[in-house]
């Protein structure tokens, strides 16, 4: 198995057994417990944690010391995508295949599946035995940060539906609503290795670029790709009048700008101390997705 997808299986192990060993409340059937089991085990392309794990394997570490971290930043990422799908959001009704969320359990339901998933991210990192206090401290900074940059660059995206935005606007908006978690997942590899402050700022100059990349490349994918193969639907951003990569500068431009972002962030890797081959594998296979 190709070591990406042995990421994947882990991060997804983990988070099942995470998720059910929370203690059962058993008073009613469907319970919150299960709510956000339905999202957070729905599959995903988990590029998140499969980013932590590959960072830290840079730096040599143990496999297992990036476990509450990698789980952690997809809980987030997960309650991202419940409270975006939601009416008063994007308003989408297809989630990873399946219905969102809120079409299954309700709305007042999914926003709690989502308050609860932030908090358990939150949970799951300081309650970790292997990671010392110290680095704690670390993830869990940079995590509250990150956390709060993507509510605001959501709060941005909802702010400038129908207007008409440069593209300077838009890519701030991207750097919070959807760098800000990758780059807290590529950081939480360096952090848990007490990585050079040099290797640090040659990865955030990385991130930041994979950060962009992704959200142009998302809305992209949201003009070309079927909902089939996406998981949910094609058009979203259209069908909202939302201010787009492919609206500003057009199709063709917006692709050539996504892999361009890409070959950069490949650049910012030549001066780590550490060999970058499997990142910049990573990396490739982020630009090349098809959803
Ligand atoms: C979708 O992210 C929302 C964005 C922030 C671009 P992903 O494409 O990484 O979501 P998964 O793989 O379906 O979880
Ligand atoms: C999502 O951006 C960013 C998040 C923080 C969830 P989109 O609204 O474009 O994501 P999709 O296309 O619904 O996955
Ligand atoms: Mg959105
Ligand atoms: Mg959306
Ligand atoms: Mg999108």
């Amino acid at each position: 198995m190709k070591i990406h997808d042995q990421y994947r299986e882990r991060v997804n192990s983990r988070l099942d057994r995470y998720l059910s060993s929370i203690p059962s409340s058993s008073i009613i059937s469907s319970e919150l417990k299960d709510i956000m089991k339905y999202s957070v085990l729905a599959g995903g392309k988990r590029f998140r944690p499969i980013l932590t794990y590959t960072v830290a394997s840079l730096f040599n570490s143990d496999i297992e010391k990036a476990d509450s971290s990698a789980c952690a930043i997809e809980l987030i990422h997960i309650y991202s995508l419940i409270h975006d799908d939601l009416p008063a959001m994007d308003d989408d009704d297809i989630r990873h295949n399946q219905p969102a969320n809120h079409k299954v359990f309700g709305e007042a339901q999914a926003i709690l599946a989502g308050d609860g998933l932030q908090a358990l991210a939150f949970s799951i990192i300081s309650s970790d035995p292997l990671v010392d206090a110290d680095t704690k401290i670390k993830l869990l900074e940079l995590l509250s940060i990150s956390s709060y940059a993507m509510a605001e660059g959501q709060s941005i995206d909802l702010s400038i539906v129908s207007k008409k935005v440069d593209q300077n606007i838009l890519n701030q908006m991207h750097q919070k609503k959807t760098g800000a978690l990758l780059n807290c997942a590529i950081k939480f590899g360096a952090l848990l290795n007490n990585a050079s402050e040099n290797d640090l700022s040659i990865l955030e100059s990385f991130a930041n670029l994979v950060g962009l990349a992704y959200q142009v490349q998302d809305d992209v994918l949201d003009v070309t790709t079927s909902d089939e193969v996406l998981g949910k639907r094609q058009n979203s951003d259209a069908v909202k009048n939302k201010p787009s990569y492919p609206v500003i500068i057009g199709l063709d431009e917006s692709i050539k700008t996504f892999e361009n972002l890409y070959q950069s962030a490949l650049n910012e890797l030549s001066d780590l101390s550490v060999d970058s081959e499997p990142l910049r594998l990573l990396t490739k296979r982020l630009m090349n997705r098809a959803f």
